[in-house]
């Protein structure tokens, strides 16, 4: 029986089998009911007490050796068994959606890359900023509206600690540590205490630029408008500045574009006028300049800021502001191809 149980082992180290019909074929030969295996264990009834353990514990071997070496078999031919035609090898591994970029992150990056083009860097601030540099370093006026607690979330009050209302707070961050020539963009989450609507939100997103050097003029503010807008809505984009007022820039400028949905003809959209706005701007009022520690008399500077969400509205035609901040995987789909 040793011996029978011996060539067994010697056999079965060496089966091989290249599909699933051989496979079932050494499954039948040793384990099933008429099989090998069986014949030696009615054999084993005939051995002598004595000897039952020693070869109890051989025929034990020999089963476990003849399982393993069935799973391993199976498994190879589990991976080259071409009648499997159910096996894709070509298929990803693993077959989970990937996730989008927030459309706000997107438009965010593309604002950012193409100011970089020109020469802009990055710079950040605290979104939970004092009374200083979000009001008085801009030049707003203690009775100010915009310090009014309808318009500002106040998280302390006497020193004053808001949440910013706009990124322009940056500007003066910025100001008060470094000396000219600046080149800075500040993207950045802003604060307003509004009433949520489709078209308003308590929170939104703003990107400031802010250029301080020497002999700066107007009409380079203008020119780095112009290349902007045409970067990010078209090479056909014309713009155009109408005066308006900011505490912090003199002279100050709204700027429009040409509406890119009706290309300036007028629509529903630009109100029939061809013309939407997207940003406001000026020269650094040299108030600005000297409170932040920056020489007025030596250096001159502009600054723009624009919401980004506004842009995104024109670029892709988003109705509801809440959608963006709702995070419906429906919405968010939409902007898989624009990563
Ligand atoms: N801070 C302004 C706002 O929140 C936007 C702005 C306008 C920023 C003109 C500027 C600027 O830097 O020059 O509405």
């Amino acid at each position: 029986m040793i011996e029978k149980i011996n060539r067994l082992l010697e056999e079965v180290a060496s089966l091989t089998a290249t599909d699933e019909k051989a496979l079932e074929e050494l499954r039948i030969k040793y384990l099933s009911k008429k099989g090998e295996l069986n014949a030696l264990m009615a054999e084993f009834r005939n051995v002598p007490a004595e000897q039952k353990r020693e070869m109890g514990q051989r025929l034990n071997g020999l089963k476990t050796a003849i399982t393993e070496k069935l799973a391993e078999l199976r498994a190879a031919v589990a991976t080259t068994d071409a009648s499997h035609d159910d096996l894709d090898l070509t298929r990803t591994a693993y077959p989970i959606p990937l996730g989008t970029r927030h459309p706000l992150s997107i438009v965010k990056n593309e604002i950012i890359d193409i100011f970089s083009r020109l020469g802009f860097s990055l710079a950040d601030g605290p979104e939970i900023e004092d009374d200083w540099h979000v009001f008085s370093s801009m030049n707003f006026a203690p009775d100010h509206p915009a310090r009014d607690m309808q318009d500002t979330f106040f998280v302390e009050q006497q020193p004053d600690i808001v949440l910013r209302t706009h990124t322009s707070s940056v500007q003066s961050r910025v100001m008060e540590t470094t000396q000219p020539p600046i080149r800075v963009i500040c993207p950045g989450r802003v604060y307003r205490n509004e009433a949520i609507s489709a078209r308003a939100h308590c929170f939104f997103h703003q990107v400031e630029g802010l250029y301080v050097d020497k002999d700066v003029s107007f009409t380079d503010l203008k020119q780095v408008l112009l290349t902007f807008a045409r970067e990010m809505f078209g090479a056909d984009t014309r713009i155009r500045l109408r005066p308006s007022y900011f505490p912090f820039t003199e002279p100050s400028a709204e700027m429009d574009i040409s509406c890119n949905i009706c290309g300036g003809k007028g629509c529903g959209f630009c109100k029939h006028t061809g013309w939407v706005e997207i940003l406001g701007c000026g020269m650094v009022d040299p108030a600005v300049l000297d409170a932040n520690g920056i020489d007025s008399k030596v250096y001159k500077g502009y600054a723009f800021g624009m919401g980004v969400e506004r842009i995104t509205n024109l670029k892709y035609q988003v109705s509801d502001l809440r959608l963006f901040s709702e995070n419906d995987v429906r919405f968010l789909d939409e902007f898989i191809s624009a990563n």
